[in-house]
């Protein structure tokens, strides 16, 4: 069944209120419905879980990727995206991801779990003080570090690799200006050529990493190109990184806000892994995903026509009461949990497993070692919605009262 009246709102997504709680008017999209209609930005909204799911699911939407112009300047930046599976739809993305599957699945994330321990331990000795930012020491250094181990790329270059990717994924949001897309060419440039030069060298001397895995990646279709396998190593640099960085934080701060669950997971009596399930539900570091209609289809009875664009709501579905119980509540055993946090569909999350091994043994080291860890003011967040995270989450670690 069609509706006949379209729902509509012109709710501004980048409204700095909004984007520093934008739960609120989320809950109120979805009392409009499951799919609204954005006029100004031309787009609908996914708003409920159910309806961000059918559009994830529903192969009559894909990822399309279009070259930001001019053209000419955005190159470098194109290059990187047209490339990867995130930006492909099968039967292109099929094939860079069974690759780059194949490369990654082949034990190397579990094998992982021991350095993960060494870098987190690492990380901890090097605390200086009793107020220590724990985004900054901690959540953002981890993800390179282990993704750069992961590829085999030095550690020491890290917060090259670091200012590089946040420099690129500054493009996902919505209106950005001039400088931001320059920094973001500059970046991709510089990027591209620091793994090119890095793959020349693997290919000379094998090691037992992912680029050399990657170098080797066949499957019927071919080995990956150059340029698909340079866009798939920055992809991963630039997926493990930012939302790995703001789901530590956002969820971090989620839990120092609420000390009875805090203690629920310092007692034991809640495992890790059970509450980063709650935590990445709770306040996603990721919020939005836009697909493009590939032939005219509906949405629980919304027609969408051929070209236009769904953006999903992904905090939104998350807060669905008609799939969680009391959802504006932080219940860290809750289960099931049904969150959308890493997708759905041909392109969930490919480094979930990692994603959550790094989550379970960051935080979980962290508060072993601090159990009366305290947030000792409000965390700042930063300007932007999609990529939903902090500027910084300043902690005592010892829980006595503010120096
Ligand atoms: C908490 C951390 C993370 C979250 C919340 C997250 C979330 C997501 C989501 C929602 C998607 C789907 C995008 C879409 O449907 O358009 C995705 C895709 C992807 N993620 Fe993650 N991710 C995380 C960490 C990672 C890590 C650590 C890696 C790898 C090192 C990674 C690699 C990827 C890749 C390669 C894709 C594209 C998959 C495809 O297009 O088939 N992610 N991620």
């Amino acid at each position: 069944m069609s509706t006949t009246a379209t729902l509509a709102t012109d709710v501004d997504l980048t409204d700095p209120a909004f984007v520093a709680d934008p739960y609120p008017v989320l809950a109120d999209l979805r009392a409009l419905g499951p799919v609204v209609r954005h006029e100004a930005r031309g787009t609908w909204l996914a708003t409920s879980h159910a309806s961000v799911s059918a559009v994830l699911r529903d192969r009559a939407f894909g990822r399309v990727w279009t070259d930001h112009e001019p053209a000419a300047q955005m190159a470098p930046f194109n290059a990187l995206h047209r490339h990867q599976m995130m930006e492909n739809e099968p039967p292109q993305h099929t094939r860079l991801r069974r690759l780059v599957a194949g490369a990654f699945g082949r034990g190397h994330v579990e094998r992982m779990r021991p350095r993960v321990h060494a870098l987190t331990t690492r990380l901890l000795d090097e605390f200086d003080g009793p107020v220590v930012d724990v985004v900054g020491a901690y959540a953002e250094p981890l993800p390179v570090l282990v993704i750069a181990d992961l590829l085999g790329v030095p550690g020491e270059d890290h917060e090259l690799l670091r200012d590089w990717s946040q420099a690129i994924v500054r493009m996902y949001e919505h209106d950005v200006d001039a400088p931001t897309r320059d920094a973001a060419v500059a970046a991709s440039t510089a990027f591209s050529d620091y793994v090119r030069a890095f793959v020349a060298e693997r290919r000379g001397d094998p090691r037992d990493d992912l680029v050399t895995d990657l170098i080797a990646a066949t499957d019927e279709g071919g080995r990956l190109s150059e340029d698909e396998l340079v866009a798939s190593v920055v992809l991963l640099l630039n997926a493990g990184h930012e939302a790995s960085v703001n789901a530590f934080g956002n969820g971090l701060a989620a839990l120092l806000a609420r000390p009875d669950q805090l203690a629920r997971v310092t007692s034991g009596e809640v495992p890790v892994a059970v509450a980063l399930e709650e935590l990445l539900r709770f306040d996603a570091p990721l919020q939005l995903f836009e697909r493009t209609c590939l032939r005219d289809t509906e949405v629980l009875g919304t027609p969408v026509a051929a070209g236009e664009t769904v953006a999903c709501l992904m905090g939104s579905a998350n807060r669905d009461e008609a799939v969680f119980a009391a959802a504006d509540e932080l219940d860290v055993a809750r289960d099931p949990n049904p969150h959308v946090g890493f997708g759905m569909g041909v392109h969930f999350c490919l480094g979930a497993p990692l994603a959550r091994l790094e989550l379970q043994i960051s935080l979980g080291e962290l508060l072993d070692r601090h159990p009366d860890l305290r947030a000792t003011a409000h965390a700042p967040r930063r300007p932007t919605f999609v990529l939903r995270g902090l500027e910084h989450l300043d902690v005592t670690l010892t829980g006595g009262p503010h120096p």
